[in-house]
């Protein structure tokens, strides 16, 4: 959407900041013996406690009111009966609704001290996600993102995955632009506009380059790599980017 009204920015800033608190609490309570599922269930009371909806659940009737990805899971992990281990690289990834807007926010870190790969891993995400953040103004090409987010992987040794992108958000949880890819993409570009709300979230891998469905329908894996994602809705404007899912 773009955000154009008081309303808009104040409504868009609510349900950011009840996604950005639930990604926090869930990622403080993630810690080696606890299920996937108790994590989902905890978000589960938050978003009714703050009067929002998941968008998973609503929208795509998701099993489950958050994403929770472990290890060789990269994105759309079903919570469950998976216990979390010491070391294991977790992603969750929030997106709600409030009286009709929405956000979506999500990261990926390792569970207690963890491993120096994993850890460089998440670390290169948020990095990869400030570098595409400095290109994010009214005027510039979504593609810019793309290619800060390539050469922080890049610099570091590290690859992108190369088929999820980030999206358009506001109105609905997936709108227009319908990509922010990992890397620079000529064919599918779009200049910003003040106003124009996205979810930025750079995905960088130890190796490959494409994530593949499970049998489940849902789940987004890898073979051979670990990937960590960095994710937040963020509202393009003259003075710069508005962070939503503070
Ligand atoms: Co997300
Ligand atoms: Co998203």
């Amino acid at each position: 959407m773009i955000a154009q009204t008081v309303e808009d920015f104040d409504g868009l800033k609510e349900i950011g900041r009840i996604c950005g608190a639930i990604r926090d609490e869930l990622v403080s309570q993630t810690k080696a013996g606890v299920t996937t599922k108790e994590l989902d269930e905890l978000a589960e009371r938050l978003f009714e406690e703050a009067g929002a909806e998941s968008a998973p659940k609503s929208i795509y009737n998701f099993p489950g009111f958050t994403c929770i990805s472990v290890n060789e899971e990269v994105a759309h992990g079903i919570p469950g009966d998976r216990v979390i281990q010491e070391g294991d690289i977790v992603n969750i990834d929030v997106s709600g609704s409030k009286n009709g807007y929405f956000a979506d926010t999500g990261r990926s870190f390792v569970v207690g001290k963890g491993h120096g790969v994993l850890k460089t891993l998440c670390d290169v995400a948020r990095e990869a996600f400030e570098a595409g953040l400095e290109k994010a103004w009214p005027g510039s090409y979504t593609s810019a993102l793309g290619k800060a987010v390539n050469d922080t992987a890049t610099e570091n040794g590290l690859t992108v995955i190369k088929n999820l992108t980030g999206h358009g958000i506001g109105r609905s949880i997936h709108e227009k632009p319908d990509h922010i890819f990992n890397y620079f993409s000529k064919w599918d570009d779009v200049k910003m506009k003040e106003g124009m709300v996205i979810a930025f979230e750079p995905f960088i891998s130890t190796k490959e380059k494409e994530v593949f469905e499970s049998d489940d329908g849902w789940t987004l894996l890898t073979d051979e790599s670990f990937v960590a994602q960095y994710e937040h809705t963020i509202i393009i404007t003259k003075d710069g980017p508005v962070i939503t899912t503070v």
